[in-house]
């Protein structure tokens, strides 16, 4: 079965680096302006697997959560601009505000975490992940 049908009935799993490997085959069946979404409790695994993104499109930084500077761009085989809307203030500019259109550039993976906060989001998205956590379990799947 494909990632994506796989992802569809859920996967479990009990470490980072089997996080990692799930999002690294998602990685390579992502359109060149990719959205994906990631929904899903604090510690659930979010920036876990956005981790596992960055590592599958070759990104040397180190990928840190965006919690307070709300997102970071980094440059690898795709561009991959990494969000985090926990803390945002709800304001109807805000895509204005972030001015992101004029920074990112296909290929590229817009990853939003928290994507509740925010009161829309301008493109269509490509994936919805939700993650669950139980001890060292998470699941990740696809609405
Ligand atoms: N199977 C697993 N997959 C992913 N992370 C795991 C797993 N087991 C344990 N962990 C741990 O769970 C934590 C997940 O944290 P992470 O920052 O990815 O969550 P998050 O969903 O981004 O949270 P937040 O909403 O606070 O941003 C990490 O400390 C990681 O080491
Ligand atoms: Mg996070």
């Amino acid at each position: 079965m494909n990632i994506l049908d796989r992802l569809k009935s859920g996967i479990t799993t009990d470490s980072v680096e089997a996080t990692h490997k799930i999002a690294h085959e998602l990685a390579e069946h992502l359109p060149d302006e990719a959205i994906l979404t990631l929904e899903g409790d604090l510690g659930a695994g979010k920036t876990t697997f956005v981790k596992g993104l960055a590592h599958a499109w070759s990104i040397q930084e180190a990928v840190t959560s965006p919690t307070f500077n709300i997102y970071n761009i980094y440059q690898g085989t795709r561009q991959l601009a990494h969000m985090d809307a926990y803390r945002l203030e709800e304001s109807p500019d805000i895509w204005d505000e972030l001015m992101l259109e004029e920074l990112i550039y296909p290929p590229f993976c817009l990853a939003i975490e928290w994507p509740s906060k925010l009161p829309f989001i301008p493109w269509p998205i490509t994936h919805r992940l939700h993650l669950t956590s139980e001890g060292r379990k998470r699941t990740v799947s696809l609405q």
